[in-house]
């Protein structure tokens, strides 16, 4: 019941788990045709980076016995990391495996919203989907994961998830990116080696039933949805990596359905903020926790001793606690995974003094307030209908969204398309850990947000965007809205009129 399934949530494992397993690293989805380097040495301007996904259910050996019916790309759990540098074109065939429908969408990415992956571009059981766009924003930790009206949570949570890192243009590409536009991350010397001193880690809770298998969605009051009890990095329970460099950068992805971490090491010890989900922040952070929502990520450079081993855990977090008794749920120490340091560690990266460029919408012409105010699964006392689009914003404009949680549970703000700037939080300046760019913000409850964005191309007036809770229980109950990007003079339209993609 209920109450055996909260107890079990409310679990403290800190210190109790014994990191087995080393850590997985999601492989890297290999290039079908990348005429970059070619393009390159001859100049070219465009670059096409063809990817090939695979969907497919399966059973993966999570835990020791029964293996766990799960799903996967190009694989059974999870899928691979995609990267691409800015000014690259890339072209992804999404295969569907599975028996139903489903879709992927590109969280974080700025692209034509008919190639987004949301409600509007569902892939049919058998079908393939190649959506193709150019990249053309700052180097991020984005992900991927369905996007299907009702089922995101479902489709989520049995294992679609993957990283999308986007990279700056490096000396040697002069191919990629608009020049003089991005903030060359490629020349600061941060840790880079993929799996070895550059780590992804998507982090989730999953609940198991007696047999291995993940349970199905438990329907708590208010609809969160799972809170699992058990940590999975990778898709690795218990996992231990073993660090062989002085710095370490940990690409966190809170990839949890509803759970939120308030991500921390077990001796307290100082790390640095880098980047927040649209890139790096404008100087490095040091702090002791960090807070993150369904849906966002964090780059964070941690330095080790030789020899030593360290847990990262998640904490309760004292701050947003007792403002409901949900979030009690939350409150329970975790740990996440454990971190052995070799007795010889390489030093040769470094943490810059400065990073990238500060979001600069602050004194921006703002064409447009809006305001969005999230209670009982609608979006200002709406629900989510697919063929409604709520409003339309310009091209070549500035807006600032005012954002309001206005029930007491917990939600975050997710906006497709554009990385935000958070100006205010009840007011005044945000804390540091916010002003970076974003698309997903924790709204802690009753507080005020309000969040500047430049939308830029892609102008359509019958595809849609969404903006939504990514809590995604709460986001297929309804707590999402849309909204198109329009030309100068054109008005919004009807949700798939003059088009051919569906
Ligand atoms: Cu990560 Cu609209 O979603
Ligand atoms: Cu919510």
């Amino acid at each position: 019941g209920l109450g055996v399934y909260y107890a079990a949530a409310r679990r403290d494992t800190a210190g109790k788990i014994d990191f087995r397993t080393a850590l997985a690293i999601p492989p890297l989805a290999e290039a079908l045709a990348d005429a970059a380097s070619g393009a390159a040495a001859s100049g070219a301007a465009s670059t096409v980076r063809r990817f090939a996904l695979g969907i497919q259910a399966g059973e993966t050996q999570l835990k020791e016995g029964t293996p766990t019916r799960t799903w996967g790309i190009n694989g059974t759990y999870l899928a691979p990391t995609i990267r691409a540098r800015r000014g690259e074109t890339v072209e992804i065939a999404v295969h569907n495996g599975l028996d139903r429908e489903t879709s992927l969408h590109w969280h974080g990415m700025h692209l034509p919203a008919a190639m987004d992956g949301g409600p509007h571009q569902p892939v049919a059981a058998g079908e393939t989907w190649t959506p193709r766009w150019t990249v053309d924003q700052r180097a991020a930790t984005l992900w991927y994961h369905p996007h299907v009206h009702g089922a995101t949570a479902d489709h989520t949570y049995r294992g679609l998830t993957g990283l999308f890192i986007v990279d700056d243009p490096s000396g040697d590409d002069p191919a990629g990116g608009p020049a003089g536009d991005n903030e060359a991350s490629a020349t600061l010397n941060l840790p880079s080696t993929y799996g070895v001193d550059d780590v992804p880690m998507i982090v989730q809770d999953r609940a198991f039933d007696g047999d291995n298998q993940f349970t199905e969605r438990i329907p708590l009051a208010g609809s969160l949805g799972v809170i699992g009890d058990e940590i999975l990095v990778n898709g690795t329970l218990g996992p231990y990596f073993d660090v062989t460099t002085r710095l370490v950068r940990l690409r966190l992805l809170n990839g949890s359905n509803a759970r939120l971490y308030n991500f921390g090491f077990s001796d307290d010890r100082s790390f640095a903020l880098i980047g927040t989900d649209g890139g790096l922040l404008a100087e490095p952070w040091e702090t002791n926790r960090l807070y993150l929502s369904p849906g966002e990520r964090a780059e964070v450079v941690v330095a080790f001793e030789p020899g030593e081993t360290v847990d990262l855990r998640s904490y309760p977090s004292p701050d947003y606690g007792g403002a409901s008794g949900r979030l009690d749920g939350f409150a329970d120490r975790l740990d996440v995974c454990r971190f052995r340091a070799g007795d010889d560690l390489a030093d040769d990266t470094e943490l810059p003094a400065a990073l990238g460029d500060a979001p600069d919408l602050g004194d921006a012409v703002v064409a447009a307030e809006r305001s969005f105010v999230l209670a009982s699964d609608q979006i200002n006392g709406r629900s989510m209908a697919m063929d409604r689009i709520d409003f339309g914003v310009r091209e070549g404009t500035v807006e600032v969204w005012e954002v309001t949680n206005d029930n007491g549970y917990i939600h975050n703000f997710h906006v497709h398309d554009v990385q935000f700037q958070v100006l205010t939080v009840d007011g005044t300046t945000p804390p540091p850990h916010l002003r970076g760019w974003k698309d997903t913000v924790l709204l802690v409850p009753g507080s005020r947000y309000r969040l500047a964005m430049r939308f830029s191309d892609h102008t359509d007036p019958n595809a849609p965007y969404m903006y939504h809770c990514h809590l995604l229980q709460h986001e297929d109950d309804g707590m999402m809205g849309q909204f198109v990007v329009l030309a100068d003079g054109e008005q919004v339209g009807a949700v798939g009129a003059g088009h051919d993609h569906h």
